[in-house]
């Protein structure tokens, strides 16, 4: 009870003072309290209630958790925007060799031929509770981590259920502050999500990995998609009978552009953040673990990329793997320059050493925090060898994708889990999904490729007491010739075969022994068996450990520097992040602008390099100077913009607002100077990359023809 108090206590010291404008990722039903009047000094023209209300209509209902990023709603009909890169597997899903939307765009001319989406989702905040109370009413100092946990879950799934009982909505309570405190979430989910449209690749994605996370950025990265509702206007499965969804909501779109230092707004659902971890997380992070990740990813992109070359379909096939791959090998090689950059470890250090000498300054401050530091560096050393393995098992072991494909089916033969019979019908169920998607971007040369670098690789870097079983034979019998175990596996493994898994699952007496003696399915195994041996014990106990003392020194933080207002990490769920358009100088001599415009276009072409292809249609247009409405007051078309926003992955298709709450862009990215923002944000280097709503709305219209979506928004001009 008494360690309540001082919580209690310690939060009423939030939003006394001190800040630092620009950074802060922010809970929407808090900002009235902490934000508001910053907001407005900035130059903004709203007030809270505006932006968060639980009574009334607010720009929170505009804003939608779509799988992977955000999206907002800009029609009374359910019109959604977000990214082309978020889109980007539904698009490709929708695509094949004669229609090829991924290449060409697609655009719906009619409701009628907007496409459904099975499995995705829109997600709208209906409310936000703070249960910290209600949860630690529940807790005891005796706790073990353990036993904290599970009290916590128990409450969690009670409070949950009274949140939604009798109504058609789902909820969810996550952790703020490492556990310090938590919110509850009530959202209504729309699972009828068509697609509507998506610019051409070398618009949407323009620039391709080679831009990917830097300024200056041409990217024309957004596309379209609709939510629909039953007659109701509730949530419904897919149906030929729902119509466009009824938004409590929309936002409006402003044709004004934004200039340096106008106030800005991102409101989305950032992913993670760990602004707060000791140096010694950081350290792991950024020295050890990225470039693992960074080594075993550059692998498999020598390979796709060399492959795809000789292909177009294979191109199509892995399209999308392949930005995934690349986004996370290239954001960590950003992200460990910017920590080493700028010193973040050491300046981290500094402060731990600080931390210590106040928490030593004080009887019982000593007893409750003298050795947190201390801890938390051991406990971060003993976990290092397994964080490794771990790393390498998953970015090795189920980098190949064959071996990723047969980990899905391992419940159906896991005899330590072993499924009910109706457990067993939905997985199998779901399987048949997950088959059919496989296979339709599946192309085996190039697995094999990947298969015999990353065993490679996992075989020379990692020690023998945290390499898989099958590794012994491949040592062994193989003599490590990689080529002749691969060949072996390929071709004895049924994993390859589309037929023979549909018959396998199709079969209502299969006993699945077939998978059970299947090669690649024993390497999963053996990689089960790994992880439930060697890691899961350990790396669960240790893991448990850390969470405690960065919960603690979280909140030893706070105590200590009762003047900062401090802002909880990023838990993917929804937040408002503030400041202001601007430009920025990235290095010695360098100086950017905050916005980019049509011509950098052109000055970046070049028809030999597929990202840096531009279209006819687009060049004619430029010519003309056929711009419409969608001109500067320069006459020139601005692409993309970077401003001060503090953002996370995740915000991809967050809406960039202006003072008034008006649509002015849609983000996409950050600044490759900022890429270490999730781990230590800096305000004079970090930037968010939005496309600028203009260019937006002169693609649809002007480029794809598409004007009749852009009568159904609501635009300022
Ligand atoms: N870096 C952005 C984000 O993290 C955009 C990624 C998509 N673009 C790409 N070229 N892979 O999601
Ligand atoms: N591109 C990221 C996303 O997809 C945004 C970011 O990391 O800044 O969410």
């Amino acid at each position: 009870m008494k360690k309540l108090v001082i919580l209690i206590s310690l939060f009423a010291f939030i939003g006394l003072s001190n800040l630092r404008a620009d950074e802060g990722m922010w809970i929407p039903s808090l900002i009235q309290e902490l934000n508001e009047k910053e907001m407005q000094d900035l130059g903004m023209m709203l007030t809270a209630e505006d932006i968060y209300s639980v009574n009334n209509s607010s720009l929170k209902d505009a804003i939608v958790k779509i799988p992977g990023c955000t999206g907002e709603i800009v029609s009374d009909q359910g019109l959604i925007l977000t990214n082309h890169h978020c889109g980007y597997g539904r698009i490709q899903a929708h695509s094949t060799l004669e229609n090829d939307y991924l290449t060409d765009g697609f655009w719906a001319m009619k409701k009628s031929e907007e496409l459904p989406n099975p499995g995705m989702y829109a997600r709208i905040l209906i409310s936000i509770e703070d249960v910290t109370d209600k949860i630690y009413n529940v807790l005891n100092d005796g706790m073990t981590e353990v036993e904290r946990d599970k009290a916590i879950k128990a409450k969690i799934k009670e409070l949950t259920k009274a949140a939604t009982e009798g109504t058609h909505y789902d909820a969810f309570v996550r952790p703020f502050y490492y556990g310090n405190k938590y919110y509850l979430f009530v959202n209504e989910t729309f699972k009828d999500v068509r697609l509507v449209g998506a610019p051409p690749s070398n618009i949407g994605k323009f620039g391709g990995d080679t831009d990917n996370w830097m300024w200056p950025r041409h990217t024309g990265d957004f596309s379209v998609f609709r939510i629909y509702a039953n007659k109701d206007n509730k949530p419904a499965e897919y149906s030929e009978d729902n119509v466009p969804y009824k938004p409590k909501n929309h936002l409006k779109i402003s044709l004004k552009g934004v200039d340096e230092g106008d106030f800005t707004m991102v409101f989305g659902y950032p992913g993670r953040t760990q602004e707060y971890l000791p140096s010694y997380g950081v350290e792991i992070n950024t020295e050890v673990l990225n470039p693992i990740k960074i080594k075993l990813r550059a692998e498999r992109l020598n390979i796709f990329k060399r492959e795809v070359e000789k292909d177009k379909k294979v191109r199509i096939q892995y399209a999308s793997k392949t930005a995934g791959v690349a986004n996370g090998w290239k954001k960590w090689q950003g992200e460990t320059r910017g920590i080493r950059r700028f010193d973040a470890i050491g300046k981290k250090r500094a402060f731990e050493k600080e931390f210590v000498a106040w928490a030593n300054a004080d009887e019982t401050r000593k007893e409750l925090y003298g050795d947190l530091i201390a801890n938390y560096e051991k406990a971060t050393n003993d976990i290092k060898p397994l964080q490794i393995a771990y790393t390498y098992m998953r970015e090795a072991g189920y980098g190949i994708e064959i071996v990723r494909f047969a980990s899905s089916f391992y419940p159906l033969i896991d005899a330590d889990k072993p499924l009910a019979a109706d457990k067993r019908q939905k997985t199998i169920k779901s399987l048949n999904g997950t088959v059919e998607r496989f296979f339709k971007n599946y192309y085996q040369p190039i697995d094999e490729e990947v298969f015999e670098a990353l065993l490679k690789r996992y075989n020379e870097d990692v020690p023998v007491e945290y390499l898989p079983a099958f590794f012994s034979e491949l040592n062994g019998k193989y003599k490590g010739d990689y080529q002749k175990y691969a060949d072996r596996i390929f071709k004895k493994s049924i994993f390859t075969s589309k037929e023979k898994i549909e018959k396998i699952l199709s079969n209502p007496k299969a006993n699945f022994k077939a998978f059970e003696k299947d090669p690649v399915m024993k390497m999963v195994a053996s990689l089960k068996q790994l992880e439930k041996d060697k890691i899961k014990p350990y790396r669960g106990k240790l893991t448990t450990d850390i969470q405690k003392y960065q919960r603690t020194f979280m909140k030893a933080q706070m105590e200590m520097q009762p003047e900062i207002r401090w802002y909880p990490d990023a838990n993917s769920t929804i937040r408002l992040t503030y400041g202001q358009v601007k430009a920025f100088e990235p290095m010695d001599a360098v100086s950017y602008k905050h916005y980019t415009t049509l011509e950098g276009i052109l000055e970046k072409e070049n028809p030999d390099i597929y990202d840096y292809v531009v279209e006819e249609k687009l060049k004619e247009l430029y010519r003309n100077k056929d711009f419409g409405q969608y001109a500067d007051k320069n006459g020139q078309i601005v692409v993309c913009f970077i401003a001060a926003n503090h953002t996370s992955g995740g915000n991809s298709g967050s809406p960039i607002l202006n003072k008034h709450g008006h649509l002015v862009g849609i983000n996409f990215d950050r600044n490759w100077e900022g890429t270490m923002s999730d781990l230590s944000y800096d305000p004079n280097y970090c930037r968010n990359i939005s496309v600028d709503a203009r260019y937006v709305l002169f693609i649809i219209d002007k480029f794809a023809g598409a004007g009749h979506l852009v009568e159904e928004m609501t635009i300022i001009k």
